[in-house]
């Protein structure tokens, strides 16, 4: 299939991958789940997420792999839930030298929020989208006018001295096992704060308690509309592929080049840059 591509969604509690049809947004046969080896090293995923994309065949397409952190340049640079290990490696060559083929490595959320404004929520918004997702800690994607601005860790933003994420997560809701109404008014509080650092023209709210958003978004009085993510748990995979095909199987360009004459002559131009 030339539309399709494989994305990874590697979690706390597992690792998650699947073929997908880019051009529809959707799975293309199964997805396939191992649990994240512990400790969850870079050698140890590495190893289990090149296992799953062997196990999805060599002619699958290109491969994208969503990671909880920030990521410059395929370089991991933050490291709150996973091991501290991560810090600093390339992930990008690391997946690709034991995938045996290119890897596009992306922020987890980033990679659910591309897909939730190709195919979910955002799929017809403009302006400024944040994509939150809830989780065991909260990741962002901030998007203007349909374009990605990658990386915006807005779940860190300090919340009466303490990270947002450790206050409003799902996670957080677990952890001190408040019921939806007690928790609502932390959400609530962390939307205010961001809100009055971003202003964004819509929230999409995605991660697994999405599903359950009828029991905490009316209790939300926040500024901008606030709708639940239309793609559920399979949105980080879904986005990763996208992303994959987007960066690693672009058509050669072909740009102009002026010769010393004044005349135009062709010259390749380079796929995008991975980040
Ligand atoms: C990480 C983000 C990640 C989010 C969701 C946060 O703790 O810093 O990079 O996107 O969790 O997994």
């Amino acid at each position: 299939m030339s539309t399709g591509a494989i994305g990874v969604d590697i979690g706390g509690s597992g690792i998650k991958a699947g073929v997908v049809d880019t051009r529809r947004g959707e799975l293309v046969g199964e997805r396939l789940r191992v649990p994240t080896p512990k400790p969850a090293v870079p050698e140890t995923v590495v190893a289990a997420t090149a296992e799953l994309i062997a196990d999805l065949g060599p002619d699958a397409g290109p491969v994208g792999i969503g990671v909880p952190g920030a990521i410059v340049g395929g370089r991991v640079m933050t490291a709150a839930n996973i091991d501290e290990s991560w810090l600093g490696v390339q992930a990008s060559e690391a997946f690709s030298a034991a995938v045996g083929r290119p890897c596009v490595v992306l922020n987890d959320a980033d990679a659910a929020g591309l897909a939730e404004m190709r195919f979910g929520e955002g799929r017809r918004a403009k302006g400024v989208v944040l994509v939150l997702t809830l989780g065991t800690g909260i990741g962002s994607a901030l998007f203007v006018d349909g374009q990605l601005v990658p990386s915006t860790e807005l779940g860190h933003i300090e919340i009466r001295g303490k990270d947002g994420e450790r206050r409003a997560s799902a996670g957080a809701r677990e952890r001190k096992g408040l019921s939806f109404a007690r928790w609502a008014p932390l959400l609530n509080e962390y939307l205010h704060r961001v809100d009055q650092l971003v202003w964004p023209d819509l929230v999409i709210l995605g991660g697994g308690i999405s599903r359950k958003a009828d029991k905490f978004l009316p209790l939300l009085d926040v500024r901008p509309p606030v709708v639940a993510a239309a793609l559920r748990n399979q949105a980080g995979i879904v986005g990763a592929a996208v992303r994959a095909r987007e960066l690693l199987a672009a058509p050669r360009r072909r740009t102009a080049r002026r010769t010393t004459r004044g005349a135009t002559r062709a010259a390749p131009g380079r796929a995008g840059s991975a980040r």
